[in-house]
């Protein structure tokens, strides 16, 4: 399963690049305001900068809603680095210029996912990836891993290779959930990826051999 960090953060990025786990990045709109990016210059260097640190895909949201809009803002973000993956939200104009990217080579994210057709028609149009939101759908008291399920079996069913990117993930336990539904990708906080390590036996196994060892050598 790929790990992707969700978050435009660059200290946050390349930590998770050093932990050695990384292989690309999500960012959206909420998430590059949240770091103070505004303005097309900064957003570009802002991509352009996250595009440095990850090897892997990143993905660059468009902001556009009409499908003559999407095609030309995702064609100007595809230019900027072969890691961009145009991120297009699931609407009706979003379909259709997923359609079009597919055609041109350049690879898309069809984000807010929320139901099963709406992933089934991303990979119609030859979506890289879907997003299904999974903590959006927890926090409505709907269960967001069972569309995981119902999307990797639709998946499976046809042999679609658009990828399964598990989004709004926010503890550890989503990925594991994810990881058991054969979801291809989870795009995660950086909290959420490095609770993966937290284990108190795992703390109190290591403080125990660590003291056994100073005993031993008479510390
Ligand atoms: C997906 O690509 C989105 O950036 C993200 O996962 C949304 O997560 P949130 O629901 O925690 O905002």
């Amino acid at each position: 399963m790929k790990f992707f960090i969700d978050t435009a953060n660059l200290a946050q990025i390349k930590e998770a690049h050093d932990l050695g786990v990384l292989d690309g990045v999500t960012t959206n709109p909420s998430l590059m305001a949240k770091e103070g990016i505004s303005g097309q210059e900064n957003v570009i260097n802002h991509y352009k900068a996250i595009c440095e640190i990850t090897d892997g895909d990143v993905s660059a949201e468009v902001i556009a809603t009409t499908y003559d809009e999407i095609v030309a803002e995702g064609l100007e973000l595809a230019k900027l680095h072969e890691k961009i993956v145009v991120k297009v939200p699931m609407i009706k104009d979003g379909v259709k210029a997923i359609k079009f990217f597919t055609s041109k080579g350049i690879r898309t994210n069809c984000t807010l996912i929320f139901s099963p057709g709406q992933a089934l028609l991303a990979a119609k149009a030859g979506a890289t990836y879907v997003s299904p939101f999974i903590g959006r759908l927890d926090d409505v008291s709907t269960d967001g891993l069972t569309l995981i399920e119902d999307i990797r079996t639709i998946f499976d069913n046809y042999g679609y290779t658009t990828e399964i990117l598990a989004a709004s993930v926010r503890h550890p336990m989503h990925i594991i959930n994810c990881a058991k539904l054969g979801a291809d990708v989870i795009t995660a906080p950086l909290s959420a990826i490095t609770g993966l390590l937290k284990h108190p036996l795992t703390d109190n196994g290591l403080a125990q051999f660590l003291a056994d060892h100073a005993k031993a050598a008479g510390k």
